[in-house]
């Protein structure tokens, strides 16, 4: 059993383990001890410099965040930092792994720090909405300068220890053995006689002007896009010229403020959902039982764009794959087009030209598949037709040994049905990539009555190894998010067009509101005939009545494909990005406007945003009544982490939640009086709306699907 804080003697040196299992967070107990153990090191005049340190994988991943919705409690952090800076004899931090937020705030109170150089030091608060509040917005400038720390704060991105060492947050950089070069860092000090050196006592030498903030912010502009805690951070590191008490006691008020933020509250929800996501809710299993895949070896049948992205994903994640596609040429482009996305990882410099060399040749050709019999994981990605997918899936189960998974990366088609088509439905489940396969962060893993637990936990593992956010999803019509695009959102940026708004107005509109590209940018990103053909398929599933995709659809009868085409609902000169709104869009759309019978009008921003956002919400709670979804939050995931819904605002379901269901409902019933039949409320949202309930609620009430 972990011992939270451990403390032993080695000569002259008081040993500090911390030993907080699973990231060594700084919680309240872990305060406490510490607060004992220096107690007692204070009282043993054996023992001339004390080492902060642990036997664990990471120093520390900062303070607790789950303890962030009640008050702090004695000792707090500040009373800890005290006691460290004064502390008569020196203390040393010794960090390996990460020191993150709060870790790396401990270590900065500390006297001297050493970091191993594959260590990483940084300081993510931004990322859940806060600014580093234990006193980093003060020492961080104080020892590497006013301008790296704003960047370092406002990146979020943690340090190398060796970067560390030369910015000055480090003293020394451990090669190899951290703890050996501690001791030894220890005892030279002792040596040498040189005494605690507080941080504190120390002054920032330069300082901030509107030149450096301004070119910081912009550096950042992408991720700080719709958010407010980054000028809290500027305040706070403006307030490390002042002396010390008063520029800790800003902090600290800053630090409330940003706490208390609606942006802290989203994020940090998104931060437990994404994790919550990973737990396998409806399942005997919980995520603690779950055995990691022993998977060495994957294959990939059809070697198109998403077949390509998801060998290349499974190569990232160390794993041998096989390549299968029955066209030799596609084989032979698809080889051309995984070299070209290494090169381009190389020149970004995200890869050395080593390790993409490796990867390419981990990703083999099996031109039968029969020769895939060894995988352990087998992941079709061939033309989006169902009979030929059963075909492919039924061969599969008679060729692989029955404990393997089979799983489809079909975005429209029943995962049921192409399960029954093997005599084993049990091992069969929906993988749905999202393009690019390898970057995209999200994984819907879809899964059928016939799943079973331990199909569905060692897809869990997978995704893990693949780094990808996953979430479970129902296996209905566009699972969770493509139903709620389509039913929802997209439908109603339609809607709103038919009705009398430009698509540049909606789209407008929507990335003021947060996302980084409207609904038609994204359209004609992507390809509408890309969306003409999956609505075709899911329409075979589950039809939808008229209005529906009326204008995606003619245009892509009329080749107007979207960027590839250089037309869509947008010009594009030349191969640009650069979308200019067109003349013929808007005839187009008056003209089926007018065969619909729709009398068109100006419709305002705040009109748009409401509605794109209240379908979205409406259709994500049809979604959870329906279980398709097992939690609000499941569908804050795949909201935020592939369909670009703002992160700040914490999801569709958390964002109805801060509106509150009631007004919600209010706002839906009256659309739905207006314009009819698609706008009728969730039954979820009035069960809950009249119980003056939530969805959050709902999530930590209800146990299971
Ligand atoms: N507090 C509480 N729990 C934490 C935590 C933290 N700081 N960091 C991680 N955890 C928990 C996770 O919730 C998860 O719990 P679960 O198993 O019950 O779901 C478990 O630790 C493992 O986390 P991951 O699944 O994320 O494990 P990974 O190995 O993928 O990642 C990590 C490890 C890189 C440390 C990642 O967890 C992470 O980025 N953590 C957050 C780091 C952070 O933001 N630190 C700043 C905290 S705020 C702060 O320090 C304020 C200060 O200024 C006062
Ligand atoms: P694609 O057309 O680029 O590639 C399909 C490949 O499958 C082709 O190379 C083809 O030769 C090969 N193939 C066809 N029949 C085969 C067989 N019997 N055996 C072996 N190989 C065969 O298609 P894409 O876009 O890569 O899509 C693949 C799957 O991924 C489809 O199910 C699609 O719905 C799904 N998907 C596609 C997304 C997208 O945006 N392109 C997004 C998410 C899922």
């Amino acid at each position: 059993m972990a011992k939270i804080v451990t403390f032993d003697q080695e000569g002259a040196v008081g040993l500090i383990c911390i030993d907080n299992p699973p990231v060594n967070a700084i919680s309240h107990s872990v305060r406490g001890r510490l607060v004992d153990v220096i107690t007692r090191a204070g009282k043993n005049f054996g023992i001339k410099v004390l080492l902060i340190t642990t036997d664990a994988e990471l120093f520390s991943a900062g303070a607790d965040i789950a303890e962030f919705d009640h008050p702090q409690g004695e000792p707090s952090f500040a009373q800890v930092q005290t006691m460290i800076e004064s502390s008569p004899i020196p203390v040393v931090a010794a960090i390996r792994g990460l020191a993150l937020g709060g870790g790396l705030e401990l270590a900065m109170a500390c006297h001297y720090r050493l970091a191993h150089k594959n260590a990483k030091l940084g300081m993510p608060e931004i990322t859940l909405g806060i600014i580093p509040g234990a006193g980093g917005t003060q020492r961080l400038p104080r020892l590497i300068g006013a301008r790296a720390a704003l960047n370092m704060i406002l990146s979020g991105t943690p340090i190398s220890g060796f970067d560390a060492k030369a910015n000055g947050l480090v003293d020394e950089v451990a090669e190899d053995d951290l703890r050996g070069a501690a001791l030894d860092f220890c005892e030279r000090l002792v040596r040498e006689g040189r005494g605690p050196r507080r941080t504190s006592n120390g002054t920032v030498v330069d300082g901030l002007d509107e030149a450096n903030i301004t070119s910081t912010l912009r550096s950042h502009a992408r991720a700080l896009q719709g958010r407010t805690t980054q000028h809290l951070i500027i305040e706070a590191i403006q307030a490390s010229k002042l002396p010390w008490s008063q520029g800790i006691a800003i902090e600290a008020g800053l630090a409330q403020k940003s706490l208390a933020s609606r942006e802290s509250m989203a994020l940090r929800h998104l931060f437990f959902a994404e994790r919550e996501s990973a737990r396998l809710s409806g399942t005997s299993l919980n995520a603690k039982q779950m055995q990691a895949p022993r998977i060495r070896l994957a294959a990939v049948i059809g070697a198109g764009t998403m077949g390509c992205g998801i060998a290349i994903a499974l190569a990232d994640a160390g794993l041998e794959v096989l390549l299968n596609d029955n066209d030799p040429a596609a084989l032979i482009r698809s080889h051309k087009s995984i070299n070209l996305t290494y090169a381009s990882s190389v020149r970004r410099g995200r890869v050395t030209q080593t390790v993409a060399d490796e990867r390419i040749r981990r990703i083999r050709n099996a031109p039968t598949l029969e020769e895939l019999a060894d995988a352990d994981l087998v992941i079709e990605a061939v033309f989006e037709d169902l009979e030929l997918k059963k075909n492919v899936v039924s061969k599969l189960d008679s060729i692989l040994p029955p404990q393997r998974l089979i799983a489809t990366n079909t975005s429209t088609l029943s995962v049921t049905e192409l399960a029954l088509a093997t005599a084993h439905p049990e091992r069969v489940l929906g993988l749905h990539f999202f393009v690019p396969a390898n970057t995209s962060r999200l994984l819907e893993i879809v899964r059928t009555v016939h799943t079973s637990p331990e199909s569905l936990s060692t897809t869990f593992g997978i995704a893990k190894l693949l780094r990808k956010v996953a979430v479970v999803s129902g296996d209905a019509f566009g699972f969770i998010g493509n139903r709620m695009m389509l039913d929802g959102y997209f439908r109603e940026a339609e809607q709103l067009l038919l009705e009398g708004a430009t698509p540049t107005q909606v789209d407008t509109a929507l990335e003021n509101f947060g996302f980084a590209m409207g609904p038609q940018r994204v359209s004609d990103l992507g390809g509408n005939d890309v969306g003409t053909k999956a609505r075709i398929q899911l329409f075979k599933r589950d039809t939808r009545p008229d209005p529906y995709f009326v204008i995606a659809d003619r245009l892509t009868e009329m080749g107007r494909l979207g960027q590839k085409t250089g037309r869509g609902f947008y010009r594009y000169a030349n191969d640009s990005r650069e979308a200019t709104q067109d003349p013929e869009v808007n005839s187009i759309i008056e003209k089926l406007a007018s065969e619909r019978g729709i009398s068109r009008r100006e419709i305002d921003e705040q009109e748009i945003v409401e509605r794109c956002i209240l379908s979205l919400i409406n259709v994500g709670a049809m979604v959870l009544e329906e279980g398709i979804a097992a939690r609000a939050a499941d569908i804050d995931v795949v909201w935020t982490s592939g369909y670009g819904f703002p992160r700040h605002l914490g999801g569709p379901m958390f964002y109805a939640d801060t509106l509150g269901l009631s007004h919600v409902l209010q706002r839906i019933r009256h659309y739905h009086e207006k314009l009819g039949h698609h706008w009728r409320p969730a039954m979820l949202i009035e069960r809950l709306a009249s119980a003056s309930s939530s969805f959050e609620h709902r999530d930590r009430t209800s146990a299971s699907p």
